[in-house]
């Protein structure tokens, strides 16, 4: 049995609890909680049986096979690099939090023969993008949509003042690379980041961030230029009930993410 710990026991984090325990349970033991607001640890633990213990960050690291970062941007690189560290596999939701820093994980998993998961979240494309690196990428962008008020506490939208109340028609909040745009929309924009890992750098990886008034879904544009050619992927994601800013597609990513690492059949790219 793997042992599974959840650090971040928000809306990704209490459904891959369930997820561990209802889906999983004859491959993993959820083991260890740990969240910043310890009512939101405690919350969830009253939903499990068995009960996983609550730990400190450090304690839940040490006690476990297998991490799982669905907490903030802040904490991500600091989890992985602990876990990776100690040779713990970790899988990390918050990935905005590791850009500019995943090559030194990718050399601590590699050094210490463990592994870093990055799930696809609410973009779809990342297969076709691994694929397209083996040869010359030359353009990765991403535009994405959502309802407005997804985006009233991002960063860049207070810096600027910008006023998303009463918007009547669409309203393009940010153009730019993934870099910048994860630095100014962290809870919004973590696809840019995976995106980023996986193909050009987040440099070279172009972003467009669009309020829409009346819309239900957040909505994932990819476009893919290679030398093999290119593709555009659309998904239209529904939000999750709990968290405006995390499409429903994301959390079933991390179930998925979770499910690929047990199973000995590995499908897609
Ligand atoms: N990779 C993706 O595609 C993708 C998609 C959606 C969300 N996310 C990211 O995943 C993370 C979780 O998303 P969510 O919707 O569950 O958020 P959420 O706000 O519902 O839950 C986050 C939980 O983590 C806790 N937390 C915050 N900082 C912490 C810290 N330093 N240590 C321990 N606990 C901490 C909070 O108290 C909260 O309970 C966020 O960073 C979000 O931006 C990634």
């Amino acid at each position: 049995m793997i042992k599974v710990g959840i650090i971040g026991c928000g809306t990704i984090g209490q459904e891959l609890a369930l997820a561990c325990q209802r889906r999983f349970s004859d491959e993993v033991t959820l083991l260890a909680l740990d969240d910043q607001e310890p009512s939101h640890a405690k919350k969830l633990q009253q939903k499990l049986r068995p009960k996983p213990q609550i730990f400190p960050v450090d304690e839940l690291i040490g006690r476990c096979d297998l991490i799982i970062e669905s907490a903030s941007k802040q904490a991500a690189y600091e989890i992985a690099k602990k876990a990776l560290s100690i040779g713990k596999d970790v899988m990390v939701m918050s990935v905005g939090g590791i850009l500019g820093k995943e090559k030194e994980l990718f050399d601590l998993a590699r050094t210490h023969r463990c592994c870093l998961y990055l799930p696809s979240g609410g973009v779809v494309g990342i297969d076709g993008l691994k694929a397209a690196r083996v040869g010359k990428i030359y353009r990765v962008t991403l535009t994405t949509r959502k309802p407005p008020h997804g985006f009233d506490d991002a960063p860049y939208v207070l810096k600027h003042k910008i006023n998303l109340k009463n918007l009547k028609e669409e309203k393009v909040l940010f153009e730019g690379n993934a870099a910048a745009a994860v630095k100014g929309f962290p809870k919004n924009i973590n696809v840019s980041a995976t995106l980023s890992v996986a193909g050009l750098g987040a440099q070279r990886t172009k972003v467009r961030i669009i309020a829409c008034p009346h819309m239900l879904v957040n909505v994932h544009e990819l476009y893919v230029q290679g030398d093999f050619g290119s593709f555009y992927t659309r998904s239209e994601n529904f939000p999750a009930e709990q968290n405006p800013k995390t499409s429903r597609l994301a959390i079933f990513s991390a179930v998925a993410t979770l499910e690929r690492i047990l199973k000995n059949v590995k499908i897609g790219t």
